[in-house]
């Protein structure tokens, strides 16, 4: 963690954290605006780089959340740095609602994995080199990737890497999987790659290894990542108080469009061009601060490549 606080306040594109650069750091303190007094939560704590830079824009206080036993590990040092205001709670956000705290001025959701979890070999989310096929953020509990892909039928794998992947050879993808699986040559993520590569070979042109998407939907899967976002949408904006900002960072186009419907049902309008509700049943609880997602500007998607699919949402309670 760098000592220098107030660099990443002057410059927030900067390294606020060592292994995991916050991304849209500026937009966000905009959307939230930390004020003294204040109480925030950050459902998404990773390498504390959001958290560090609220923070240090106002006397407040920073509840956060992590599933990741080695975030857990990271915030203890938080604790110590901000004592009296900082408090760390480890599980999944969805449960944010049996917290014991409430009347947040601004809740924070930064969707996805961490560069620490993709960076980290033996977690099983990259193929760099030759990790377990894990990819669990909460590596104490649930099924591992590969497990995944050994119990689940050909259909579900199938629909996972379609929707989660958006990999239009899904049907190809899952297949190779599973014989490989059955045939007991999936052992590393490495392996896992080298069927990939076998079964779609590299298109002409593309720019990504041929494994990358079907790493992220077995990832968004095993992850449950989508469910833990609808369940726990409803219930942040419940514990947010009035003139309170809910600000979403998403980096999948499924979790934008959860994001996007729920916002607009929030400020009562039309979730889509094909929603029956009645006008009467609307109901305007929330302004949308956001008409356009925001998103990385060209020099931090220079400095850090990884915000270039980052969108951020952000809604204020009414
Ligand atoms: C993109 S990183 C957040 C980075 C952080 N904003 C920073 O500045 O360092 C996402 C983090 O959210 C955590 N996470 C993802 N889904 C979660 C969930 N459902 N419940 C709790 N934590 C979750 C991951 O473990 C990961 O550490």
């Amino acid at each position: 963690m760098p000592s220098n606080s107030s660099d990443s306040q002057s410059s927030p594109i900067r390294k606020a954290s060592f292994g995991h650069e916050p991304v849209l750091l500026g937009e966000v303190l905009k959307a939230i605006a930390p004020k003294d007094g204040g109480v925030y939560l950050d459902c998404t704590f990773g390498g504390g780089g959001h958290a560090r830079a609220i923070l240090n824009s106002a006397n407040c206080k920073v509840v956060a959340i992590d599933r990741d036993p080695a975030a857990a590990e990271r915030a203890k040092a938080f604790e110590a740095e901000f004592p009296g205001r900082f408090q760390f709670f480890a599980g999944e956000f969805s449960k944010l609602n049996e917290l014991n705290c409430g009347g947040y001025a601004g809740i924070l959701m930064d969707l996805g994995v961490s560069s620490f979890q993709l960076d980290e070999i033996g977690r099983g989310f990259s193929f760099r080199g030759a990790g377990p096929i894990d990819m669990r953020m909460d590596f104490s509990k649930g099924q591992t990737a590969l497990e995944f892909i050994e119990s689940s039928p050909l259909e579900t794998l199938e629909k996972a890497i379609r929707e989660y992947g958006e990999e239009p050879r899904y049907k190809k993808a899952a297949r190779a999987l599973k014989d490989a699986a059955s045939a007991g040559a999936l052992k590393t993520t490495l392996d896992l790659a080298s069927v990939l590569e076998k079964a779609l070979p590299k298109k002409i042109g593309s720019k990504i290894h041929p494994a990358t998407l079907v790493f992220q939907a077995l990832r968004i899967a095993v992850n449950d990542e989508l469910g833990q976002a609808e369940e726990a949408l409803p219930k942040a904006f419940e514990r947010l108080s009035k003139g309170g900002v809910l600000a979403v960072i998403t980096f999948h186009s499924l979790e934008d469009r959860l994001v996007k419907r729920f916002f607009k049902k929030m400020a009562g309008r039309p979730v889509d061009n094909n929603d029956s509700s009645s006008v009467q049943d609307r109901v305007k609880l929330a302004e949308i601060l956001t008409r356009k997602p925001l998103t990385a500007s060209a020099e931090e998607i220079s400095q850090n490549p990884r915000s270039r699919s980052a969108k951020l949402r952000a809604l204020m309670k009414i």
